[in-house]
């Protein structure tokens, strides 16, 4: 008999990875750690490293190194609790490749043309490598892997998320039910962070305002939020302010209303608002900041947490490589 999927009487999986392609933002930490670190008490939690993925992008060896062992750290620091969330580098666990490599024999090209991110990257002048267009095929392998339910991200991976759908219905339709369908998990409030010239906050836009800024460094790049030419007098319009849109992500309802309030009424500058922005980011991060330096502290206790994830990891990965396997015909 075919061994399936697990079955809904099984705890729901929740997985989510983000790469090590540069330091990390508010827009990663709002759009994908927060949300991923609130769900861990939800299921069972995988949660790792993409660093294949930012090999698509990442050149330096060194660079590779500093940004994988530092998005380990942003994720413990912000709450990541390995007692209960399996916490992993993706390359420590080489199914994923083999799994990618079964799935890209049931991609239409068509499809991996069409995502956004391949073109936008291409159009933003990245040469368009097998690796950035397959890049939505691992991401795939990644999900189905671990029997994935639910993946947190932000907005802009929704697409991705889609994507694996089709793969695993197309997987399911040639061979039966080996994989299961995942759903992506977005928080509205949080789907699309604005950085400071209001697009979407991104690596890719010089607009970010790093997770690891404190002080002056973070005050600058507050200051930096453009804004209107309304003067301090003038009454300003809270809606589409990216000073506002950040303050909800941390402030409470009392002192939004407050804010708006004060927008409206005039006679406060951008520049006041702007600090108290940055005052409630600085107080928000306190203690994400002196967790990560605690943790930065002690690198080897953060290589074995990762050792003893991708473990965790290997072990889950081996069923469904099994799974697929047999239903494939490789064994
Ligand atoms: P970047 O655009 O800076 O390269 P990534 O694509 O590496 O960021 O994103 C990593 C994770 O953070 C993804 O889940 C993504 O959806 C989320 N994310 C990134 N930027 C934002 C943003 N501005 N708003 C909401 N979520 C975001
Ligand atoms: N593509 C995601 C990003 O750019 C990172 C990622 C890789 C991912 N594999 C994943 C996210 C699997 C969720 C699930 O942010």
């Amino acid at each position: 008999m075919m061994s399936r999927p697990p079955g809904p009487a099984t705890p729901t999986r929740i997985l989510s990875g983000i790469q090590p392609s540069g330091p990390l933002h508010l827009g990663n930490y709002f759009g994908m750690i927060r949300p991923s670190v609130a769900l861990q008490t939800q299921g069972e939690a995988f949660y790792f490293v993409a660093d294949l993925h930012a090999l698509t992008t990442v050149r330096a060896p060194a660079d590779l190194r500093r940004w994988s062992r530092d998005v380990a750290l942003d994720l413990l620091a912000a709450g990541l609790d390995t007692a209960r969330a399996v916490l992993f580098r993706q390359s420590d666990v080489p199914d994923v490749a083999t799994l990618a490599w079964i799935l890209s024999t049931v991609t239409p090209l068509g499809l991996l043309e069409r995502a956004h991110a391949f073109k936008d990257k291409v159009a933003r002048g990245l040469p368009a490598s097998h690796g950035l267009l397959a890049y939505p095929v691992l991401m795939a392998a990644d999900i189905l892997l671990y029997d994935a339910d639910l993946v947190p991200v932000g907005r802009d991976q929704t697409q991705h998320v889609e994507l694996t759908r089709d793969l695993a219905a197309k997987l399911n339709e040639a061979y039966g039910p080996v994989v299961k369908l995942p759903r992506a998990s977005i928080l509205d409030e949080v789907a699309v962070v604005p950085g400071t010239d209001g697009q979407k906050m991104s690596k890719s836009y010089g607009n970010t305002i790093e997770l690891g800024l404190a002080g002056d460094a973070l005050r600058r790049r507050v200051m930096a939020i453009v804004t209107d030419s309304a003067s301090v007098a003038d009454p300003k319009d809270p809606s589409g302010s990216t000073i506002v849109t950040l303050y909800r992500l941390i402030a409470s309802e009392a002192e939004v209303r407050q804010m708006e309030e004060e927008f409206r009424a005039g006679g406060v500058g951008y520049s006041r608002f702007k600090t108290r922005l940055f005052e409630a980011l600085e107080a928000y991060f306190a203690p994400f900041r002196a967790r990560r330096d605690a943790l930065a502290r002690d690198p080897a206790a953060v290589d074995r947490l990762l050792r003893n994830g991708a473990q965790q990891a290997r072990a889950v990965a081996a069923q469904t490589t099994a799974r697929v396997r047999r239903a494939i015909g490789l064994d």
